[in-house]
Parts: structure tokens; sequence; C-alpha cells
């Protein structure tokens, strides 16, 4: 038996309806905050990726050559192609630009619960606006949205500008090390990494990012930087705007491009993958010719929001299905049609045989058979009959349409 390739999933109805509904109750809310929905290929040129995301990404990323010999990439994360686009085909529209996706990505990373070879991320980004407003305003859609899903996390903000001003006298490739001890917050492996690069005397202050719990620490051990205002004034917009967060300046994310703000968050209930949603303020456009445009956005896992709510109740629409005898079958046809004009689900036999096994088979799927016999095609009528209760009664049409519509969700 063939089987689906490692780290995928299938999905079948139940999980799809559950997923969507979840998906719907996400793009409602970004909606409401004015962010529309944007739409990027597939797959990319590979530079796109390479530019910025980080070691981690590139050596995580499905590369293919087509037969044109065009090196390209299965997108790993959106960012960058929202990006592209933006270059592409919209750097004249007025800014700022408020945007969502909600896509699969593809990497190539050890399968685990919570970790898979394609995702759904569900994300925004926020082009043209640089401000600690716009920093506030992205973090609260990431909480509205996460909310209204049902999600219980706990929020982590930070801000890049305290890391680098302490590895500041280290060369990049040094600085982007050290950052990432401090981001997975290995803390003995930090000391022997500054011990191996003679900079032991960063320790303390490093440490003191990572754990520090209020801004008055966090200016004590960075003294006074040109960040310092718009640091402040996102803290008071988010307390301002009533998010539960708490502080990290340790954390440095994965991908290469982020230059102010960042924040994840964390799932209460998933176990090692309970990383729910990374985001943070970046710059990309101008890698890909365009103007240096200020961008902040993030992206949820969504697939770690859908097992983090568990099990949730998703109402189904009634199922009707039609019974019927051979000489009613052109008005079967016509009685079905009437009902999914009004949006009904209706089923048709497909056993081709009497009508009691066509019941017996429509008693699986559906809530309500519709009978069609001699009588009922000559009045006009049908004959509906609950599958739930056996109960059923002869109705005109319009009668029978009004009932169905009335009994609302199963
Ligand atoms: P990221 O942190 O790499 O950020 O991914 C965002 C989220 O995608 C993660 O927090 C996690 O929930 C989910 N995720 C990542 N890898 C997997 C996987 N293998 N299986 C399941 N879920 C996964 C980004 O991708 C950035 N583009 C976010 C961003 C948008 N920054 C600015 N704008």
């Amino acid at each position: 038996m063939l089987q689906k390739p490692r780290g995928t999933r299938d999905f079948l109805p139940e999980e799809m309806e559950r997923r969507r509904m979840i998906e719907s109750t996400m793009r409602d809310q970004a909606r409401r905050w004015g962010y529309r929905e944007v739409c990027t290929p597939i797959f990319e040129e590979l530079e796109i990726f390479t530019m910025r995301s980080g070691e981690g990404i590139i050596q995580e990323m499905y590369i293919f050559e087509d037969k044109g010999g065009r090196k390209l990439a299965l997108r790993p994360e959106v960012t960058a192609s929202v990006l592209r686009m933006y270059v592409n085909e919209a750097r004249v529209i007025p800014k700022p630009l408020r945007w969502y996706y909600f896509s699969d990505c593809f990497r190539y990373e050890r399968p685990q619960k919570g970790r898979y070879r394609q995702f759904w991320q569900f994300g925004v980004e926020l082009i043209g606006a640089d401000s600690a407003l716009a920093d506030a305003e992205v973090i609260s859609v990431a909480d509205a949205v996460l909310r209204a899903a049902g999600v219980g996390y706990e929020l982590k903000v930070g801000h890049l500008a305290p890391m680098k001003q302490l590895l500041s006298s280290l060369d990049p490739r040094l600085q982007r090390s050290t950052m990432g001890f401090l981001d997975k917050r290995d803390f003995s492996g930090l000391e022997s990494h500054l011990c191996s690069i003679h900079e032991e005397h960063l320790l303390d202050q490093l440490l003191g990012l990572a754990t520090c719990s209020s801004l008055e620490d966090l200016f004590a051990i960075t003294g006074s930087i040109p960040e310092r205002t718009r640091i402040e004034r996102l803290f008071q917009l988010l307390d301002l705007a009533g998010i539960d967060y708490s502080f990290n300046f340790g954390i440095a994310r994965g991908l290469d491009y982020y230059t102010g703000m960042v924040f994840e968050g964390f799932a209460d209930n998933l176990g090692a993958e309970n990383q729910i949603i990374g985001g943070g303020a970046y710059r990309l456009a101008h890698l890909f010719g365009g103007d240096d445009v200020a961008s902040c956005g993030f992206a949820i896992g969504f697939d770690r929001v859908v097992v983090s709510i568990g099990e949730v109740a998703t109402a189904r629409p009634i199922v009707i299905g039609i019974a019927c005898t051979e000489d009613s079958r052109r008005y079967a046809t016509e009685v079905a049609g009437l009902f999914r004009k009004e949006g009904i689900c209706v089923l048709t036999d497909l056993s081709d045989r009497g009508l009691s096994t066509q019941l017996a088979h429509l008693s699986r799927d559906a809530d309500i058979a519709i009978i069609l016999g001699k009588r009922e095609t000559e009045a006009g009528t049908v004959t509906l009959k609950n599958l739930h209760t056996g109960e059923q009664r002869e109705l005109v049409v319009a009668e029978a349409i009004a009932e169905v519509k009335g009994s609302g969700n199963r």
C-alpha cells in the first residue's frame, strides 16, 4: 500500500470541517482589523529565501530545479514572498498595506507532534508603517486572532536593539551565533560559547536581557539606546490595549530579517512544539529591488492551533436524502433542485433499487428522507420522513422546505 510522504497529513471531512471553522474565525478577526487576504505562489525563486531567511530555514528547504534549469523552492514561510509581491505589484499603492494570508508552507524537519513537513500558517504583514503604534497593532491583531480561536497562550515580547547593542563589538557571524544560544535559552551553552570566543564579560548582561522583568532593569543593563523611546511607547500601548504579555529581550528569532520588535507565543497545552506564533518588525523589500520599507507581521502555526484547541463542536447542517421510484425520477430532480436552491444539502440515492433499499442507504448519511412515489409525483407533494424518529408527513414542496429550514443544524 502506498503511503503519503513523511511529515504530511490527510484530512478527512470531519477534520476539514473543524479546520475550516477555526480558519474562518481567524479570517474574520483579521478582517475586523482591516487586513485583506493575499495569495502568493507555492514555489518561488530559491534566492528569495536564501537572502535573509536564516541558516535554519535554508537547511530545511525543499529545493528543486525545473525543466528550464531554474532553482526553485517550496515556500518555507510566506513573509519573503509577500514582500517580493509588494515590490512587484504594489509599490505604488498608498501605505500602510494591511495584508493577511492563510498558506501551506514546507520545511524538511524531523516530524513529530506539532511539527510537520507541510503545515499551514495564518499570518499578517503590515507594510509601510514604522512606529510603535504599528508594532502594537500587529501584536494586538495576533492576540485577537488567537483568543477568538480559543487558544490559551503565553505572549513574550522583546526587541532586538538591546541585544545588538551589547553585541555590537562582535562580527556579524559571532553576533548571530551568540544570539542563537540566547534565543534557545541555552544559558550553559551561551557561557561556553562566550568563553570560547573570549567574551565571557558579556555573560551577566546577556543573561540579564533574557530574564529582566521591567524596562528599568533593561535600560540599567544597556544604558541609553536610541530605540529607548520607541520601546517604552510600545509597552505603554500594549498596556493600554489590555494585552497580557511578559518581557523577553533574549528573543532573537530564527529568521534573519528582523530589525526591531520581536515576539513569540507559546500555547499552554502543547508538548515540545508549543511555539504557536512568531513575528516582529523587519525590512526585506530593499533586498528584492524595492524601497527600504519598514514592515511588521506575524505567522501563527495553524496546525498547532488546531491541536491546542482540541475538540470543537461543529454545527452540521441538516442533510436531506431523496428516495424515488423510477417513474418519479424527473420530479425528484426538480425537487432536489428546489431544495438546493434554498441552500439545503440534498443527497440522491445511487443504488438504483427499490424505495426501502434506497431509504436504508440514505439513513446512514441523511437526517430527513424525501420519499417520492406515484402519489406524490401526481399531487406535486413530498413525503418528509425524519430518519431519526421515523415520523413522516406529506407536504407541498414549499412547506417541506420551510420545515427543513426551521429545523436548523443537527
Ligand atoms: P516562524 O516562527 O518560522 O516565523 O513560523 C511561524 C509559526 O509557524 C511558528 O511559530 C510555528 O507555530 C509554525 N511552524 C513553523 N514550523 C512548523 C512546522 N514544521 N510544523 C508546524 N508548524 C510550524 C515565520 O515563518 C515568519 N514568516 C513570521 C513572520 C511574519 N514574521 C513577520 N511576519
